[in-house]
């Protein structure tokens, strides 16, 4: 089908990435354009979660929280928002803290952020925008 050539046509606006700096993550905003009823995933890029990594992921102008792992406090859930608006939406990669949000629908568009803190910091907006067939 033509519409999965739609689906990751995202494109990177700010690469201000920090080169050759141990375990620092720069600040960066990726934005991402999905089709209603699509699937998204929000990557990590972190090949492996360190024990010490806690991902936090936040939604919207209010930052609310919606998916949070700890290892160390083995803390691994997802939440389904204001107005249940992300009920059996969200999966969350165990090994990666990706977070996928499927079926998608206007009201999923926004800015989702990553906050990673232990040995590695980072923080990272993704935008998304989210379109009609
Ligand atoms: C990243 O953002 C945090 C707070 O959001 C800030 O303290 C830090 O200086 C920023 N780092 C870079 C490299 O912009
Ligand atoms: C991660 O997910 C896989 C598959 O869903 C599961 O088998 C595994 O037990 C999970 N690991 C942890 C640490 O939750
Ligand atoms: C996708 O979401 C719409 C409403 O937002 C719902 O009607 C539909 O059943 C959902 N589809 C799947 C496959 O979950």
């Amino acid at each position: 089908m033509m519409k999965m050539f739609h689906t990751l046509a995202f494109c990177c606006l700010c690469c201000c990435r920090l080169v050759g700096v141990f375990g620092v993550g720069a600040n960066e905003t990726q934005s991402l354009a999905v089709i209603e009823g699509d699937s998204v995933t929000l990557y990590t890029d972190v090949t492996k979660i360190h024990a010490d990594d806690d991902i936090l992921w936040k939604f919207g102008f209010d930052n609310f929280l919606i998916a949070k792992i700890s290892i160390q406090k083995k803390i691994f859930y997802t939440c389904d928002g204001i107005n249940e608006r992300f009920r059996d939406r969200l999966k969350l990669n165990n090994q990666t803290g990706s977070l996928t949000i499927t079926n998608i629908t206007s009201g999923h568009a926004g800015n989702y952020q990553l906050q990673i803190s232990g040995a590695k910091r980072l923080s990272k907006t993704f935008s998304v925008s989210v379109y009609g067939e």
